[in-house]
């Protein structure tokens, strides 16, 4: 089997409007809340280095230009930190910043779906492969969850790879349920993707998460914009449509994922990232037996 080409961009649609964490996300976009000191936008950009990811697309919307300021120098603060001899806290910030020109923007001008907001990379992707990863989902593990994904897609001989996870059968109707086909390791083939099923009518327990490795045929499928679940223009949808035309694997990782866009998902990931923290988890441990629960 040849050698997939490499993925090397990956596209953060970031342009939703968060209306299930109001009104923290009414001036601040959601994924600029902090999980203990980062946003979790930050997380997934993280996780996207690690994985060999060299090119970073934000689709953005109105109001998230400091999604943009946060991926930049802050010259003012830089400077006060050097002056003040902070050299610790500056160096964070420099380690953090991504390489000069691998970061670009565009904007979904309507929040029309998440199909749509991948649609609106589709000039900076060009005919390659390339990731999507969702902030929202905090996945938390070693390796990263994309990192684990891209292992399976060169073993497989690249294509459609999506992250999955089982739930209960009463939460599949929020999620893309997957049809199984053969198991080969960690990874399931995907026979069929359909997205908020009915429990009654859902094809397995096995939903798509928010980590995507796709093959740029998916633009195609999403330049007809017809609108699926909820009248959005669904990610699930388009994907779904390159079954058979090239392979299309789910991903079990070993990671844990936090959904950050619910509030107690938010709440657990800031608790169990700050327990992992050995600067603050003994502190941390101490002040959460004192609540009673
Ligand atoms: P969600 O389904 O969580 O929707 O989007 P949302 O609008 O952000 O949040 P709620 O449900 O109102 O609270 C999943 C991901 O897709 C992006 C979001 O920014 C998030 O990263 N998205 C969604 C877009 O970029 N554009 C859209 O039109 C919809």
């Amino acid at each position: 089997m040849s050698q997939p080409k490499p993925v090397r961009k990956a596209v953060l649609p970031v342009a939703g409007m968060g209306t299930r964490f109001l009104p923290a996300t009414k001036a601040v976009p959601k994924e600029m809340l902090t999980v203990v000191d980062k946003p979790v936008v930050q997380y997934a950009v993280e996780e996207a280095m690690e994985a060999g990811i060299e090119q970073f697309i934000f689709v953005t919307g109105r109001g998230k230009h400091v999604i943009e300021d946060h991926f930049d120098h802050a010259y003012e603060l830089e400077a006060l930190l050097r002056a003040r001899g902070r050299t610790a806290e500056l160096n964070g910030l420099l380690e953090d910043l991504p390489v000069t020109g691998s970061v670009s923007f565009t904007r979904q001008q309507s929040p029309l779906g998440l199909g749509h907001a991948v649609w609106c990379a589709r000039h900076f992707v060009g005919d390659e492969p390339f990731a999507v990863l969702l902030p929202d989902d905090l996945m938390v593990g070693t390796p990263g969850a994309l990192k684990q994904m891209i292992e399976v897609y060169n073993r497989v001989g690249g294509g459609v790879v999506v992250a999955a996870e089982e739930k209960p059968l009463e939460e599949v109707k929020r999620y893309g349920v997957i049809a199984p086909g053969a198991e080969k390791g960690n990874a399931v083939e995907v026979k069929g993707v359909v997205e908020k099923p009915d429990p009654a009518m859902a094809p397995s327990r096995l939903t798509v998460i928010g980590r995507y490795i796709l093959d740029p045929q998916v633009f195609i499928e999403l330049d007809r914009k017809e609108k699926g679940a909820g009248g959005e223009i669904q990610l699930t949808d388009s994907m779904a449509k390159l079954i058979g035309q090239v392979p299309f694997h789910a991903v079990k990782t070993n990671c844990t994922r936090y959904d950050c866009g619910s509030k107690e998902g938010f709440l657990q990931a800031n608790i169990a990232v700050g327990l992992s923290r050995p600067d603050i988890a003994p502190s941390l441990r101490a002040m959460l037996k004192t609540i009673n629960l």
